[in-house]
């Protein structure tokens, strides 16, 4: 493929949304790391559901990002009303979102995988992902992932990681179809998808995996802790943990609320984690990484 067909597709994206939601389109452009250095991203996720969708790729996908987006707007501002997430439990969100194609498969994960290039938060979790957490990740590795999602992640670890051994698991069984079709069959290695409330139970042996990731589910949780407990139980003795997650930031099935960066930190430490690395990242710029109850981003990596 050529660089100006890769070019192409991510432009096609950002016109699409012009077509559909001008202030969006602009809001692409602001944050940090810039859009320039997104458009790359923008582009494999386009030439990927191109690949899978053919025509209808542009509209629907674009139309998924616009309703999440559009989404989180007013249920920030109802959070910061209120001071409270629309959902407080793991049964409704499973009844809302999680079980629901209309919702999820529809417009969520669509919307999350543009997000992973176009939200300047994301990108900047998913480039720690690749350029911290990968690199430990050993060649023919088992790697336990919780809560799937899109696929994003698993797509970026097939490419990068020789061999993996690779264990999902989700409580939706609509998101593990969205994965396993986002990040294809084909290629080295293994990959084996199992469905589960984590929080409860991750099907594996302790001490099973190399590695994990843990992306956006500490939030959607009733007891984040027990999820963190179950995550370390499987993995080896001093394995590295990549682990994103928010502070004070609204989404449809967003349950538990952390109110600071350093309440995160409190609970990876209590709960026998060895913190690497860390990336604050406020939603509004003009915020303190330090602040309270303020919508921010949170990445980190840990070792058991
Ligand atoms: C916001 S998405 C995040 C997806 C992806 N990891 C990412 O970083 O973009 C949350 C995912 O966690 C799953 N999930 C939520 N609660 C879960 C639970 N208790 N056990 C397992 N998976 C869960 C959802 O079905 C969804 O796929």
């Amino acid at each position: 493929m050529t660089a100006e067909l890769h070019e192409a597709r991510a432009q096609a994206v950002l016109d699409e949304l012009a077509r559909q939601m001008p202030f969006l389109r602009k809001a692409a452009e602001a944050g940090d790391p810039p859009l320039r250095e997104r458009m790359p991203a923008l582009a494999a996720i386009a030439a990927r559901l191109e690949e899978l969708d053919g025509s209808d790729w542009l509209q629907s996908s674009v139309k998924g990002y616009v309703a999440l987006s559009l989404e989180f707007l007013t249920l920030q501002r109802r959070l910061e009303q209120t001071g409270r997430y629309l959902l407080s439990n793991e049964r409704d969100a499973f009844e809302r979102v999680y079980s629901n194609p209309e919702v999820f498969s529809h417009y969520y994960l669509p919307g999350l995988l543009l997000s992973e290039a176009l939200w300047p938060n994301h990108f900047a979790m998913n480039r720690l992902f690749v350029e911290a957490f990968v690199p430990k990740v050993p060649a023919g590795g088992r790697v336990l992932e919780v809560g799937v999602g899109t696929g994003y992640h698993l797509r970026e670890l097939r490419e990068r990681v020789p061999a993996m051994e690779y264990l999902g698991v989700d409580i939706s069984e609509l998101a593990v179809a969205f994965a396993r079709r986002y990040a294809d069959e084909r290629g080295e290695g293994s990959m084996r998808f199992e469905l589960a409330n984590a929080a409860e139970r991750i099907p594996a042996a302790d001490g099973w995996a190399d590695a994990a990731v843990c992306g956006e589910v500490l939030e959607h949780v009733e007891h984040p802790e027990r999820l963190l407990s179950e995550i370390r139980r499987a993995l080896k003795p001093r394995a590295p943990f990549f682990v994103t997650t928010v502070v004070f930031a609204a989404n449809v099935d967003h349950i538990y609320m952390f109110d600071s960066a350093d309440e995160i930190r409190e609970l990876c430490r209590a709960g026998g984690w060895t913190l690497e690395t860390d990336l604050v990242l406020p939603i509004y710029p003009t915020d303190s990484p330090d602040a309270v109850r303020r919508p921010m981003n949170y990445a980190a990596l840990l070792r058991a």
